[in-house]
């Protein structure tokens, strides 16, 4: 973590500074609470090291940076309402905490404040940043919904898996780097890569995440173990399962994944676990993870600056495979 330390830092100084308050109390609190609650602010940091890869003065580039974790904390919020988390960093959610109306219009002032971030630098800069921004949020959006549609869809492709999870996860790290990229007026070939490395990036992240969800350490990743099990969610594990798993393992996925099951969450989880163990699929999920990681990288390779400035991006990458929260 020696490398990314000093970026987390530089944000936390910068978050506590520029805290949301404002009146009424009861829409800026919620904010306040998610934000305090923890996060590993990987996206801000993103932001922060691409663009130091050209400039220095990465103080330029916080506001950006803050932005684009308010704005992750926005779909957060509005997240665990549609999948119904009640723990989120080891904490309740916002909505379990105050209530649904709290969720939903805190999280939708959050991303107007993310415009408000964004559209603060000059004009040149501000309506670049804007066009990118809302391709980005755009597709989230579809991504999230794809999601959604797909816990009660029963053929979905691994295909369609990773591109809903490139919408809903992947394109929001790219931004995070393509944002440090215009702030720091790179060469054009250079924002291309580090566009891909971020993509390539977060499909290895969401890969890891949905390997958390079932097999984390819960005190750690701070949501509850099997959630994407009880949620139906196709996930890789569950899609690779579906693929080569044997007999035994497709009749586990069929009676527990059958909208009419009545038995209790535990005995689903488990069996479903165990299932995507048998198969073999655990195991697929930690190698396509891992190849995802490797393209990341040969984009980063394909970045003109000197090789001794990607090390921050580098050991961020490398803790985000190997990361347990
Ligand atoms: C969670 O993101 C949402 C996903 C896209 C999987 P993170 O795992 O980055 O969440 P925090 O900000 O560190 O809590
Ligand atoms: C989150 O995906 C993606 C967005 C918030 C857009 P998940 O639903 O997998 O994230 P977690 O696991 O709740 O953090
Ligand atoms: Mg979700
Ligand atoms: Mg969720
Ligand atoms: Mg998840």
């Amino acid at each position: 973590m020696d490398f990314i330390t000093p970026y987390i830092s530089s944000l936390e100084k910068y978050f506590l500074e520029s805290s949301l308050i404002g009146s009424p109390d009861t829409l800026y609190e919620p904010m306040r609470y998610l934000l305090s609650i923890g996060g590993k602010r990987m996206r801000p940091a993103l932001t922060l090291m691409a663009y130091h890869l050209y400039k220095d003065d990465v103080e330029y580039a916080l506001p950006a940076a803050y932005a684009v974790e308010v704005f992750h904390n926005f779909t957060l919020m509005h997240d665990d309402i549609m999948d119904h988390a009640n723990t989120r960093r080891g904490q309740s959610t916002v909505h379990k905490k105050y209530d649904v109306n709290a969720a939903i219009l805190s999280g939708d002032a959050m991303l107007i404040k993310a415009y408000e971030l964004i559209t603060n630098y000059p004009d040149s800069q501000g309506i670049a940043l804007v066009r990118v921004f809302n391709k980005m949020a755009i597709e989230l959006c579809e991504g999230q919904r794809l999601d959604m549609d797909f816990e009660t869809k029963s053929d979905v492709t691994i295909a369609e898996y990773l591109r809903m999870v490139e919408y809903k996860t992947a394109v929001l790290l790219a931004y995070a780097l393509q944002q440090g990229a215009i702030l720091a007026n790179a060469p054009s070939s250079d924002g291309y890569h580090l566009f891909e490395f971020g993509k390539n990036l977060g499909i290895s992240f969401q890969i890891q995440d949905d390997i958390l969800d079932t097999f984390g350490e819960g005190a750690k990743v701070g949501k509850k173990i099997g959630g994407d099990i009880i949620q139906n969610k196709k996930t890789y594990l569950y899609l690779k399962t579906l693929e080569i798993g044997g007999g035994s393992e497709l009749n586990v996925l069929s009676k527990f994944y059958d909208p009419h099951y009545v038995g209790t969450e535990d005995d689903k989880i488990q069996s479903v676990k165990n299932a995507f163990i048998s198969s073999g699929a655990a195991e697929y999920a930690n190698q396509v993870r891992d190849a995802y990681h490797d393209l990341a990288m040969s984009h980063l390779a394909g970045i003109t600056v000197d090789s001794n400035k990607k090390k921050a991006l580098i050991s961020l990458a490398d803790f985000l495979i190997k990361r347990d929260k």
